[in-house]
């Protein structure tokens, strides 16, 4: 064979694995109907990847291999969206529905109309653009009108067609947009690999599938297993007229598109459907929070056109907040920092509202006697807005033979030292403050976020700094050295010296904060603040008596009692005495006043933001002098938007506001 048929031959052996592989994509990710094991797969790709790699000039953007791109980008570009990309007005009830039916048929002066009804996905909103079959840009909805260019990570999703097949060729250019989710499964299995590395678990899928499209680095997003369905094929080059048979020729393209979607003439069918997917909602392999219907007709869509930023053609029919039946696997008693003793609940994982629900508290002894829970329950779990979620009832008759009622202890747990209830206190405490619970309690605390923030010190490594009696005050902290870390597990040279500078970092925290990190009873973040500045310094503090305290705004007796209490123990003083020596300043610094950089800003947050709480994010604008408010006026200078932000992120736009994305808003309040 001449050398020009050996390249022949190999360049056909290519297109072919190229072709079967992307055919075996469709198979797997649209049908749900696959041919082949993924072993098979692996070995063709395997094929595939060593032939391309000899011989690259056979090699095409659109080749399966291809998904995972080059280095890590440092930002992602802004692309402007050819069409805004709306959001949903909502509707909560079947009456709802009927409003909005009226409205349509009213609106377009129609007896009947026909809708769409398909399944609302609860994951991340992406635009995908095709030139010429060829995938060629995917983009965020960010604010609707912009969002970020995140296509090298949407390439890494595996049923995002790099090339369409079929009549998806013909156009030159094509818009379809969609979400991008994780299955529940997957997103549990992420979150147990991240709880072994001690890393940060994430809320729910939908967080877990925005903050991994965030991602800078391809390669970690190619292995966190997101998925994406279409909902949407926009332009008018594409003949039908029909929403519903543009869902069908998605599907011809090679998209994957979720199979439950119909046709209806009637809103009465539409609420039908409704209830069955409400049903059906636990056996989706993948969160959803309702039902969206939309007007069918294209043309009929744009007569009703759109009022402020959602469709009049389309509605979002959502499910009610839930409960859950798990299985109660134990009762285990907690011991917090103060030594208060809290029954919890450890559940059998469940998703509710959104998020994985694994504990669940009890509250106190009174709780669990008036329940009768017992280890082996069945038990209905609810959770409203951020509530801690609890157990609102036992299902008895699934109740297996054999439980016994819960006793509770007339010792700690933990350290097996006497516990006692104050009067008109629900629970009971450990009264020996060595308890290893409170000592542990205490550690996480200290360095936690909102307090020191010392990074890299997870709970298994302040587990092992116990264990190994180096530590047993956050005093003791200081006085680690590199040597001291190396030997602990998951623990190496840099990640050492990492922590090591997170802890010589953290001496330059502010008075507020390290009076806050101390754990005093009942003083919180907003506590710590106010008792700083009216004070600052511990020794102005520690002088003041109950009376002095209580006559600073918002200290009542509760706290200032604990407060004095705090000071009486020599524990407490020698602590905060070997701290000063470590280099902590216990008192306003000059520096401080300067920091006060936001002061007179005042702020509007909306939306759920991925690494911090509306709490969090509010103390610390609040740190620096801002302040939060919570409706959008002409007095707001920014509004901060996270994921799902509404109406205020409207208001905001019409009256000119600077709207700041979570990374935008980091900065401007990080290093303080
Ligand atoms: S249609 C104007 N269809 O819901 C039509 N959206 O609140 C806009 N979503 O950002 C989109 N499932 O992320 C549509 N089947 C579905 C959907 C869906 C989920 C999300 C989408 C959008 C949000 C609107």
């Amino acid at each position: 064979m001449t050398s020009r048929t050996v390249s022949e031959s190999i360049r056909k052996r290519i297109t072919k694995l190229q072709r079967d592989l992307l055919n075996h994509d469709y198979r797997y990710f649209v049908l749900a109907d696959p041919v082949i094991s993924d072993r098979e797969y692996d070995t063709l790709m395997r094929e595939l990847i060593e032939l391309e790699e000899q011989y690259p000039e056979f090699r095409t953007p659109e080749s399966p291999t291809q998904r995972v791109g080059g280095v890590p980008t440092k930002e992602f570009p802004t692309v402007t969206h050819t069409r805004p990309m709306l959001s949903l007005s909502n509707t909560y009830n079947e009456d709802e529905l009927y409003d909005f039916d009226r409205r349509v048929r009213n609106g377009l002066g129609e007896e009947e109309v026909m809708y769409v009804a398909e399944i609302k996905f609860d994951g991340v909103a992406v635009t995908l653009h095709y030139e010429n079959g060829v995938f060629v840009l995917g983009a965020t909805r960010g604010d609707g009108m912009q969002g970020d260019d995140i296509t090298v990570n949407l390439r890494t999703v595996r049923s995002i067609p790099l090339q369409l097949r079929n009549d998806g060729r013909k156009y030159n250019r094509l818009e379809i947009r969609g979400e991008v989710l994780m299955f529940k499964e997957d997103f549990f299995a992420l979150n147990k690999y991240r709880e072994e590395q001690g890393q940060r678990l994430f809320a729910n899928p939908r967080n877990a599938t925005a903050g991994t499209l965030k991602l800078q680095d391809s390669k970690i997003v190619a292995q966190r297993k997101l998925r994406f369905f279409a909902y949407q094929l926009l332009d008018e080059d594409v003949k039908s007229n029909s929403h519903f048979e543009r869902l069908n020729m998605l599907i011809d393209m090679g998209l994957p598109v979720s199979d439950k979607f119909e046709r209806y003439t009637s809103v009465e069918k539409v609420i039908g459907f409704c209830r069955d997917i409400e049903k059906e909602r636990d056996e989706l392999l993948y969160e959803i929070d309702g039902v969206v219907v939309k007007v069918d007709s294209l043309t009929l869509q744009e007569k009703l056109g759109t009022i402020a930023k959602s469709p009049r053609w389309a509605t979002a029919y959502k499910f009610t907040a839930r409960q859950a039946e798990t299985t109660l696997n134990s009762i285990v008693l907690q011991v917090g920092r103060v030594g208060t003793i809290t029954p919890v609940a450890e559940l059998e994982p469940v998703l509710l509202g959104g998020t994985t629900v694994k504990r669940a508290t009890l509250h106190n002894a009174d709780e669990i006697e008036r329940l009768d829970v017992r280890a082996g329950d069945t038990v209905i779990v609810e959770k409203g807005g951020d509530v801690i979620p609890k157990i609102t009832g036992v299902v008895k008759e699934k109740r297996p033979k054999g439980t016994r009622a819960f006793t509770f202890p007339d010792t700690c747990p933990v350290c097996k030292s006497g516990i006692k209830r104050l009067d008109g206190e629900a629970n009971y405490f450990c009264i020996n403050t060595e308890c290893p619970a409170q000592i542990r309690g205490r550690l996480e605390h200290f360095v936690s976020r909102q307090a020191m923030d010392i990074d890299g010190l997870g709970e298994a490594i302040i587990e092992q700094l116990i264990n190994r009696k180096l530590v047993i005050t956050p005093a003791d902290l200081y006085e680690l050295k590199k040597d001291d870390l190396v030997p602990l597990e998951r623990m190496g040279e840099k990640s050492a010296s990492n922590l090591i500078n997170a802890i010589e970092k953290s001496k330059a925290q502010p008075f507020n904060r390290i009076l806050y990190a101390l754990g005093i009873r009942h003083v919180g973040q907003g506590v710590a603040r106010i008792l700083a500045e009216e004070f600052g310094s511990i020794d102005e503090l520690q002088k003041a008596g109950e009376e002095e305290l209580t006559a600073v705004r918002e200290i009542g007796p509760r706290i200032a009692q604990s407060v004095t209490a705090y000071f009486q123990e020599r524990n407490n003083l020698e602590m905060i005495e070997r701290l000063t020596k470590a280099g902590l300043v216990f008192s306003l610094q000059g520096s401080e006043e300067k920091k006060q950089t936001l002061k007179d800003t005042t702020f509007v947050l909306t939306g759920a933001l991925d690494s911090l709480t509306r709490d969090e994010a509010k103390a610390l604008v609040e740190t620096l002098g801002g302040k939060v408010t919570s409706s959008v006026s002409k007095k707001t200078d920014y509004v901060v938007a996270g994921a799902d932000a509404g109406s205020k992120l409207n208001k905001a736009r019409e009256l000119n506001i600077t709207v700041l994305n979570e990374e935008e808003f980091l900065n401007m309040v990080k290093d303080h």
